[in-house]
C-alpha cells in the first residue's frame, strides 16, 4: 500500500513539473485528488485494509495528499501569476503617450463677428433688440421716411411676400420698434439677417446687419463720430481712425458714410483699400426728426444717431475674404482657418 501511494505521489509530482498551464494543473488535480481520483479511490478502498492498519494508512494517504497539494497549489499560484502578468504587460498604458488630437470647432466667422460686435457695443451699455425677419412695409419703409414712391425705395431690392409684408431689407426696421416701445433715453444695437435682391462677389440675397440707435436729450454728430473713433479701435485695432464722408438715407439727417484708416497698410495705400488709404465701413447719421416725430418722440427735447453695420462686410475685411459666398458654402477648409474668439 505504501508503495502504491509513494507511485501516485510520483506520478503526480511528475504530471505537475511537466504542466505547462493552468488548465492542465487542473486536470492533473481531478485525475488525483477529484472525487474520481486515485488517491480517493486509495481511500475508498480502505474498507478492505485490517482495523489495525488503518490509521497509519490513512495518516500516509493524507500525507500523500498534503504533499502533491503543496506543489500543486504552489504551481497554480505561479501559473495565476504569470497570467495576471500577461495581462498587465497587454493592457499597459503609457501614460506619457500623447493624448489624442480632439478635432475642435470654432464658431461660423460672421457669428463670431457678430459677437465681437456685440461684446463692444455690449461693454459701452447697448442692450439687445432682436427684430423680425419677416416685416410690414410700414416698418422696413415707411415709418424711416421713405414712402411708397420715394425713390430711396430703389436703393433696395426687396422681396415682397404681400403687398403689405416683406422680407426686412434693414435691421433699421427694428428703431421703429424699440421707439415705438419705449421711451428715451434709448440706447440699442439690433443684429439679424436681411434679404434684398441682389447677387454678386460682395453682395448675397441674405446676409447680416447690425443697427445701433442712441436717442437722449442733446445727442449730436460729435456723439456718433466720438462712439465710432472707439468702435474702429476695438474691432480693427488701436491705430485706426475715422473720416465721416456726407451721404444719404431718407432716415438720417444729415447722413454719413463712415470710413476706416486702412488697417492694412496704415493709410498709405494697398490692394485692400483700392490705394486710398481708407475702406468704407458703415453707413450713420443723426436721426431725422420725421422718423423721431413718427414715433411721438419730442423733437424739441430729444435727438439721436443711428448707425448700420454689415457683418459680412466687416468679416470679408477682418479675415481678408474677396468673394462673399465663401462665408455661405460652410466650406471647412475656409472655416477652420478664422478662430478669432
Ligand atoms: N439701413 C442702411 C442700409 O441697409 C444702413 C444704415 C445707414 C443704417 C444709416 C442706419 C443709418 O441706421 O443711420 O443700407
Amino acid at each position: 500500500m505504501k508503495e502504491k501511494l509513494q507511485q501516485i505521489r510520483e506520478r503526480a509530482l511528475q504530471e505537475i513539473h511537466e504542466s505547462k498551464e493552468l488548465g492542465r494543473l487542473n486536470e492533473v488535480r481531478d485525475n488525483i485528488l477529484g472525487k474520481k481520483g486515485e488517491l480517493t479511490s486509495v481511500l475508498r478502498g480502505m474498507k478492505d485494509v485490517a482495523p489495525e492498519d488503518r490509521p497509519k494508512v490513512g495518516q500516509w494517504v493524507n500525507e500523500t495528499r498534503a504533499a502533491i497539494e503543496e506543489v500543486l497549489e504552489e504551481k497554480i499560484k505561479k501559473f495565476q501569476e504569470e497570467e495576471l502578468q500577461r495581462k498587465y504587460k497587454s493592457e499597459k498604458i503609457d501614460v506619457t503617450m500623447p493624448a489624442k488630437q480632439a478635432v475642435k470647432g470654432n464658431l461660423h466667422p460672421i457669428t463670431q463677428v457678430r459677437n465681437q460686435l456685440i461684446d463692444i457695443f455690449g461693454s459701452m451699455g447697448f442692450e439687445i433688440y432682436e427684430g423680425s425677419e419677416i416685416e410690414t412695409d410700414y416698418y422696413n419703409f415707411t415709418a424711416l421716411n421713405t414712402p411708397q414712391d420715394h425713390p430711396a425705395r430703389d436703393m433696395q431690392d426687396t422681396f415682397y411676400l404681400s403687398p403689405e409684408f416683406l422680407l426686412r431689407t434693414q435691421t433699421s426696421a427694428g428703431q421703429i420698434h424699440v421707439m415705438e416701445a419705449k421711451k428715451p433715453p434709448i440706447k440699442i444695437i439690433s443684429p439679424g439677417k436681411v434679404f434684398r435682391s441682389d447677387d454678386d462677389a460682395t453682395h448675397s440675397p441674405m446676409f447680416s446687419q447690425m443697427e445701433g440707435l442712441v436717442v437722449d436729450k442733446g445727442i449730436s454728430l460729435c456723439d456718433l463720430k466720438g462712439m465710432l473713433d472707439v468702435f474702429v479701435k476695438k474691432i480693427f485695432g488701436e491705430n485706426t481712425t475715422t473720416r465721416l464722408r456726407p451721404s444719404y438715407f431718407p432716415f438720417t439727417e444729415p447722413s454719413v458714410e463712415v470710413d476706416v484708416s486702412c488697417f492694412q497698410c496704415g493709410g498709405k495705400g494697398c490692394k485692400l483699400c483700392k490705394g486710398t488709404g481708407w475702406i468704407e465701413v458703415l453707413g450713420a447719421g443723426v436721426v431725422n426728426k420725421k422718423v423721431l416725430e413718427g414715433c411721438d418722440i419730442d423733437t424739441d427735447v430729444y435727438s439721436g444717431f443711428a448707425f448700420g453695420i454689415g457683418i459680412e462686410r466687416i468679416a470679408m475685411l477682418k479675415y481678408g475674404i474677396n468673394n462673399i459666398k465663401l462665408l455661405f458654402e460652410s466650406d471647412l477648409r475656409v472655416l477652420d482657418q478664422i478662430d478669432d474668439n
